[in-house]
């Protein structure tokens, strides 16, 4: 296999040659003198398409450049992706097999697809032409990017999340990162196909969903967090009232009793911003049976701790961390942020009962997302929380395709919540656990 299959993928897209790229700009320049850009606002996607395709059909007679007709089909669909879209963003865009797009600078465009990074031969004509299309996105979300605010959080019409960062923060130029907005979420299957989980542990989960846990996902970048909180959220029983809060709306619910809000960024003037803690604190007097966070982050952690423990049982929510023990601690340290002076072993105590079970995720180095650990909350000793591990992944090495050997093994432990689901009518059987039926007769 390729060494580098990892990194230099196979490039489905056509590169303009050195004289397309010239003639694509300079075709470009002729277009804005000929035509007023103002007037495609005026008329139909189509006919502005229609007029563009025209325009540029007789600026190439015009221009007398000797050019096959492959060649002039593909310019004037960049032209037109330049007027009236995200210019080399679009042909990107338009693959659903890309996960996220990377610009690190405007020649060098990198994309993730089915878990692997890989460069493109898509540039941008200078770290102007780049600028131009980022300030297309960031003002199409009634924002703004220059040097006194050079990072910015925006959306795609279709839902993409988008972040821009650019100079001087960003040393090399301008610099976008997009992750997709997948339409369709995977489902379950998929993630056992993927070998991303097992069975078993799925069936745990949809268990702890049903029976009202309180359910902590976390994880590291794009590890596949919302992915499966939008899995599970899919558990939560179709009559439960569900109050998603999210800073970019993600979740896809397909429940008929659910209301989602989303957090707002302050505008221009820096007024207006509406955070998760407002949001979490508005929804607890929305009657909501389940609350669902998209990502904790900040002191919205405190409000979700303090629901989950006042009745709002079934809470699910993500966060950023890289191992169970270590989420606990994020938790603790976000409670903090929220201003309150609260002694550390109170505010454990309330992680404590209020977290039920933690899912550890991962994307490891073969590109594949698994969840390699799922703990209970067992309760205190002292002023440690004590947790038990109920499946693990263990890796047992890499093959000669790079690909991570290893198995989820349940270990044998049944959680301590085994009973609190019973009475909620949820018998998982004792089998998940890899351990025989504690009450069999013999
Ligand atoms: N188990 C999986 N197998 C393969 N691809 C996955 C899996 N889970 C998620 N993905 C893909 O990985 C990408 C990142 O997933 P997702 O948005 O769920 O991650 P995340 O941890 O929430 O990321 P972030 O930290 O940026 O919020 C998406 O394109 C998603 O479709
Ligand atoms: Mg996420």
């Amino acid at each position: 296999m390729d060494q580098n299959a990892n990194i230099v993928g196979r490039d489905t897209y056509q590169p303009l040659s050195v004289e397309e790229q010239e003639l694509k700009i300079k075709l470009y320049d002729k277009l804005l003198s000929v035509m007023d850009l103002s007037l495609i606002e005026t008329v139909s996607a189509d006919q502005a398409r229609g007029q563009i395709s025209e325009i540029c059909e007789r600026l190439i007679n015009d221009l007398h450049i000797p050019i096959n007709l492959a060649s002039r089909k593909k310019l004037i669909k960049l032209i037109i992706d330049e007027v009236l879209g995200l210019g080399p963003l679009e042909t990107l865009l338009a693959d659903p097999t890309i996960s996220d797009i990377l610009v690190n600078s405007f020649d060098r465009v990198y994309v993730e697809r089915r878990g692997k990074l890989e460069p493109v031969n898509i540039k941008f004509h200078s770290n102007a032409h780049l600028l131009n299309i980022i300030d297309r996105i960031v003002s199409s979300v009634g924002r703004r990017i220059d040097e006194s605010s050079p990072m910015v959080d925006a959306r795609l019409a279709d839902g993409s999340r988008v972040n821009a960062i650019i100079p001087p923060l960003a040393l090399d130029g301008p610099s976008l990162s997009i992750r997709r907005f997948s339409v369709d979420k995977l489902t379950a299957k998929e993630l056992i196909d993927y070998g991303s989980i097992t069975a078993e542990m799925v069936e745990l989960l949809q268990g702890s969903v049903r029976g009202k846990l309180n359910v902590l996902v976390s994880g590291g970048t794009g590890s596949g967090k919302t992915t499966l909180l939008n899995m599970l959220s899919g558990y939560i029983p179709p009559n439960e009232r569900i109050v998603t809060i999210e800073d970019s709306a993600e979740l896809q619910l397909q429940q008929p009793h659910t209301v989602r809000l989303e957090t707002r960024p302050q505008n221009i003037e820096g007024r207006g911003e509406v955070t998760q803690r407002d949001l979490v604190k508005n929804c607890l007097r929305m009657r909501p049976d389940r609350i669902v966070v998209g990502e904790v982050r900040g002191g919205e952690a405190l409000d979700m701790l303090t629901a989950m423990n006042t009745g709002h049982e079934g809470s699910l929510t993500t966060l950023h961390a890289n191992s169970p023990r270590d989420a606990l601690g994020r938790l603790e340290y976000m409670v903090c942020m929220a201003g309150f002076d609260m002694p550390v072993s109170n505010i454990r105590t309330q992680i404590a009962s209020a977290i039920d079970l933690v899912v550890q995720l991962e994307r490891q180095e073969d590109g594949r997302r698994r969840v390699i650990s799922i703990q209970e909350i067992n309760g205190m000793e002292g002023d440690i929380i004590t947790m038990s591990e109920i499946f693990r992944f263990t890796r047992d090495g890499i093959d000669e395709e790079g690909q991570i050997m290893g198995r989820f093994d349940a270990t044998g432990v049944i959680p301590g919540f085994h009973s609190k689901l019973k009475q909620h009518g949820i018998d998982l059987p004792y089998r998940l656990f890899n351990c025989g039926d504690p009450f069999a007769k013999f």
